[in-house]
């Protein structure tokens, strides 16, 4: 297969607090995709990292009497040490407030300056705090002057700003969603935002005032600072552009959340084609996709500050502690949010998957195939036998799985997919079950089926932990182990159902995924 560069990004996440369920979750997935795509040989570049500039952050470190900085570099420290504790296998972590950022970003301002696309104005409107963002009249009357996305009451506000002509993009936009049915997904959020552009865009502002010395300067007016927003998602683009890394650009996925797909969808793709206009910029093309997942909610109700119920990190380590950090990623991934409904996170669905589909399906099957092999083929991956009618049926099945692996992985269906191969799991179970290797064995007649059936599981249980890779890092290389795989390297080919070779020496050990108690 031909290698790929795909380069996936998360939203930078905001530092006035600390971190809860939905950063991780969208992080957590990202992980996935980009696990995926490097197995599939691709040259992947993930990014992370945090958006400082917001004026919720300034507020929260002088609630605390903080310089805005350091209580930024406290939360930004939190937020990367978390992801490398948790094995989020991002290739940078990039923070608005780092030199680096900072200096890249007036620069594509100040080009912006020059295109004719930027000017000074007067903002008189309405402004939603908790999402930094400027609502127009129209939408604001709409909500009931209301945050459409936290329903937090509106600010008015009126400034002097510098805005971009997000309006003379207007038919831009129109043709790359139309015209590029993937550029936005889901469909339902595409038509959300199409609809939204027909309606008339506005201008929008580019910088602001207020914000003391916090933030990015704007070039050649540094009393305005800019406008946290356009600072935020330069940050796709600034973490390549340097001569390392440009390649990568565009980035093929920004995943999002649904609350921010108006800034993704449309005022970036503005921002990018306004740069591009710009002599030497010709590189800077489009994003490849938009996917914006939507939210999970907790135990039947919206997670909010004033009701105080999310899922924090304090919880989040609770889980973990208790079910495994591959118990987490199966329930992010296989329970959460991508596709256009919320979902609800459970404390009793998460017991019951994690028992059902982790304990007993996947864990068993490994404990009990390895026993086997301990007690009927010595601890070795067995010489089999030639292959019948059954052995051909598990074959297929783990074809079908890696297919279906592929299939879902390529339409960012993490949830499928995951689920698309703990099917070989149970396809492994239910060729064990009818070929009873441990009556087998005691049946001189059938005795000399057992090296091959244990040999076949085996197999599986390879093919099983390739396609886990991307999603149980930790449970994937634990069944590699076990098969005497450690440090060997596995063919890039995961899809050769009977590569393995006889004479490893496999080791049954602890569950898996040991039943856990209730609280
Ligand atoms: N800083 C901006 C993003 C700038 S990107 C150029 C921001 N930050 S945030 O800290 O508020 O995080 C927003 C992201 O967190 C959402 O887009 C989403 O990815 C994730 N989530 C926040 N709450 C969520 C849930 N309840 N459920 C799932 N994910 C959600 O917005």
């Amino acid at each position: 297969m031909l290698s790929e560069r795909f380069y996936i990004t998360t939203p930078i996440y905001y530092v006035n607090e600390q971190p809860h369920i939905g950063h991780v979750y969208t992080t957590t997935v990202a992980d996935v995709i980009a696990r995926w795509h490097r197995q599939a040989g691709d040259q992947v570049f993930f990014l992370t990292g945090t958006d400082e500039h917001a004026a919720k952050v300034a507020d929260a470190a002088a609630e605390r009497g903080l310089a805005a900085q350091a209580w930024a570099d406290r939360n930004a420290g939190i937020v990367r040490e978390t992801f490398q504790r948790w094995g989020i296998s991002n290739d940078d972590f990039i923070r608005t407030s780092e030199a680096r950022h900072k200096k890249r970003v007036s620069h594509y301002v100040a080009q912006l300056l020059e295109t004719g696309d930027v000017f000074l104005g007067e903002y008189e409107g309405w402004y939603d705090a908790g999402e930094e963002e400027y609502v127009p009249e129209a939408r604001a009357e709409e909500h009931g002057f209301r945050s459409p996305i936290s329903g937090r009451e509106l600010v008015r506000k009126k400034e002097e700003n510098y805005f971009f002509r997000l309006s003379s993009y207007q038919d831009d936009l129109l043709r790359l969603l139309e015209e590029h049915p993937h550029f936005v997904q889901p469909d339902a959020r595409r038509n959300e935002v199409l609809g939204r552009i027909r309606q008339g865009l506005n201008d929008v502002p580019l910088s602001r005032t207020g914000m003391g010395t916090w933030g990015i300067a704007m070039p050649g007016d540094p009393e305005q600072r800019i406008y946290v927003w356009i600072d935020a998602l330069f940050n796709y683009l600034t973490a390549v552009d340097r001569s390392d890394r440009r390649a990568f650009w565009p980035a093929q996925v920004h995943l999002i959340g649904k609350d921010i797909l108006w800034f993704h969808a449309v005022i970036w793709p503005a921002l990018l084609h306004a740069l591009a206009k710009v002599p030497g910029n010709e590189w800077i093309g489009l994003p490849g996709q938009i996917y914006a997942h939507s939210h999970f909610i907790r135990e039947g109700h919206k997670m909010s500050k004033s009701l105080g119920n999310f899922i924090d990190l304090d919880s989040l380590d609770e889980i973990v502690a208790r079910y495994s950090l591959d118990g987490l990623r199966f329930y992010l991934v296989t329970q959460g949010p991508m596709g256009i409904h919320d979902a609800d996170f459970t404390a009793e669905r998460f017991a019951d998957l994690y028992h059902a589909e982790l304990a007993n399906k996947l864990g068993n099957l490994v404990s009990r195939s390895l026993k086997m092999n301990a007690r009927f083929a010595e601890g070795l991956v067995p010489v089999p036998g030639a292959p019948g009618e059954a052995e051909a049926l598990l074959k297929e099945s783990a074809a079908t799985s890696c297919q279906e692996v592929a299939f879902h992985m390529r339409r960012l269906a993490v949830g499928k997919a995951l689920e698309a191969a703990l099917s070989l799991a149970a396809a492994t179970n239910r060729y064990l079950d009818e070929r009873e290797p441990w009556k087998a064995a005691k049946d001189p007649e059938r005795a000399a089926s057992v090296p091959t059936t244990l040999y076949h599981c085996c197999c599986s249980l390879r093919i099983l932990a390739h396609l886990l890779l991307p999603f149980l890092p930790d449970t994937a290389a634990e069944i590699f182990r076990r098969l005497g795989l450690e440090g060997v390297p596995t063919p890039l080919e995961p899809t050769r159902f009977d590569a393995l070779s006889p004479g490893l020496s496999t080791t049954p050990g602890e569950p898996l995924f040991p039943r856990v108690e209730e609280a």
